[in-house]
């Protein structure tokens, strides 16, 4: 499977607090709130691991998602939407299972999708058109997935806990992506 190109979108846009630099966020850590990016750089090692020498696109997504359900906390669903013409598909994910297809505009994920930048989503019950495939979900964050600056489609995280995601999340989760697009991309996407 390959995600279907869209046409050429703007440089995604990051949630603010992403754009301090790596010397300033490292001057404003404490033990307290360094435990999410000690997270992620963790996962950062980990999903690199994964996806060594395999070229399977479905099964790298798919070792992903699992990797973000099982190593996030409080999280109920975890995985990604690929672009196919104007809607979004599910792909690979761990969780309940989800809502196959998604207009892009419509919905926490498609308007990540067509607005091209991470959406976080401190109560989904509070968000216009919030599509909704789990119960449980309380808060969700998308982030968009690019190649340059071709969109492929959304990693989306969902939680039961209000006010779950935050910007470290956000700049967690994308940094995960760049190294998950990063590597299909060497492998031809
Ligand atoms: N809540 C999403 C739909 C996908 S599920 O959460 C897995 C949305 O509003 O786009």
């Amino acid at each position: 499977m390959s995600p279907q190109s869209a046409k050429k979108k703007p440089a995604p846009k990051r949630a603010s607090k992403t754009k301090r630099s790596a010397a300033k966020r490292r001057a404003a850590a404490t033990p307290e709130n360094n435990a999410k990016p000690k997270l992620y750089a963790s996962l950062v090692v980990q999903l690199r691991s994964l996806l060594k020498g395999e070229h399977d696109f479905i099964a790298n997504a798919a070792n992903f998602s699992a990797l973000l359900f099982n190593s996030l906390p409080n999280v109920n669903w975890a995985g990604f939407y690929f672009l196919q013409g104007d809607e979004l598909v599910l792909g690979p994910f761990q969780g309940n299972p989800a809502c196959v297809r998604l207009p892009m505009g419509r919905g926490v994920c498609g308007v990540a999708a067509k607005q091209c930048e991470t959406i976080i989503v401190p109560n989904v019950h509070e968000f216009p058109g919030h599509i909704a495939c789990d119960v449980a979900s309380n808060s969700e964050i998308v982030v968009p997935l690019f190649d340059g600056e071709r969109l492929l489609g959304v990693l989306d995280l969902d939680s039961p806990t209000i006010g779950r995601f935050d910007d470290q999340d956000a700049e967690g989760l994308n940094e995960l992506v760049t190294v998950f697009v990063a590597h299909e991309e060497g492998l031809g996407l």
